[in-house]
C-alpha cells in the first residue's frame, strides 16, 4: 500500500512539474522521490532535499550519483529550518513540496517525523509555494505516532483558509495504510 500512495504522488507530481521548476524534497529517506522530481524538473530546475539522518542524505547522494544527476541541493538538517535553509529567493517560486511522513525504511524507527516539526514545515512551505503550487504529504498510521501525526495535519488543514488553498485526503479502505494529502495553493 506504501508503493501505492507513493504512485499516486508521482502520477500526480509528473501531470503537474515543468522542465525547469523548482521542488523541495521535505523528507528524502532513501531517496526515491527525490530523484523523482530531480528527473521530472530536469537538468535546468532544482530540487532541495532535506533529512535528518546522514545515511538517508548519503543514500539519496549515491541515487543521484548513479544517474548523473546534479540538480539537487541535498541539506542534512530538519525541515522545519526551511525557512531559514532555503534562500528567500524561492519564496513563491516552488512548484511542489513533498512530505513522506514516519520513519526511513531499512532504519532505527525511533527517527521518525513529529507532527509539530512537520506542520512547521508545511506552514513553512505554503510560502515558497507558487501560484498552482501543490504539497503532497504521505502519512503512515502503522508506527507508534504515525495516527496522531495524520489527525494533526489534517486538523490543520480544516483551518486552513478555503479562498486561499484547498486540499483534498486520499484514503484507501485497507486497514493501516497510509493517506495522502494534496494541498494546493490556489
Ligand atoms: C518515510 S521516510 C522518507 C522516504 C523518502 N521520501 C524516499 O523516497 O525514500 C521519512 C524520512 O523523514 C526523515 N525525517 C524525520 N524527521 C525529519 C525532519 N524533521 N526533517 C527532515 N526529515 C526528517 C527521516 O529521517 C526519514 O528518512
Amino acid at each position: 500500500m506504501k508503493t501505492r500512495m507513493t504512485n499516486l504522488v508521482h502520477e500526480l507530481l509528473a501531470g503537474h512539474l515543468r522542465p525547469k521548476d523548482k521542488a523541495i524534497d521535505a523528507t528524502a529517506g532513501n531517496g526515491h522521490d527525490t530523484l523523482f522530481l530531480a528527473k521530472a524538473v530536469g537538468g535546468q530546475g532544482m530540487v532541495f532535499a532535506f533529512d535528518i539522518q546522514p545515511e538517508a542524505i548519503e543514500q539519496t547522494r549515491a541515487k543521484l550519483t548513479q544517474e548523473q544527476i546534479e540538480n539537487v541541493r541535498l541539506i542534512l538538517a530538519g525541515h522545519e529550518r526551511m525557512g531559514e535553509l532555503v534562500s528567500k529567493e524561492y519564496l513563491g517560486q516552488i512548484a511542489a513540496i513533498t512530505f513522506n511522513l514516519g520513519y526511513r525504511p531499512g532504519s532505527d524507527k525511533s527517527l521518525v517525523t513529529q507532527p509539530e516539526t512537520t506542520l512547521t514545515a508545511i506552514e513553512c512551505g505554503l510560502n515558497y509555494l507558487k501560484p498552482n503550487g501543490l504539497v503532497t504529504i504521505v502519512a503512515y498510521v502503522g508506527h507508534p505516532g504515525g495516527e496522531e501525526e495524520a489527525n494533526a495535519v489534517r486538523n490543520w488543514l480544516e483551518k486552513l483558509d478555503k479562498k486561499l488553498f484547498d486540499w483534498k485526503l486520499y484514503e484507501s479502505e485497507a486497514p493501516q495504510s497510509p493517506c495522502t494529502f494534496v494541498l494546493r495553493k490556489l
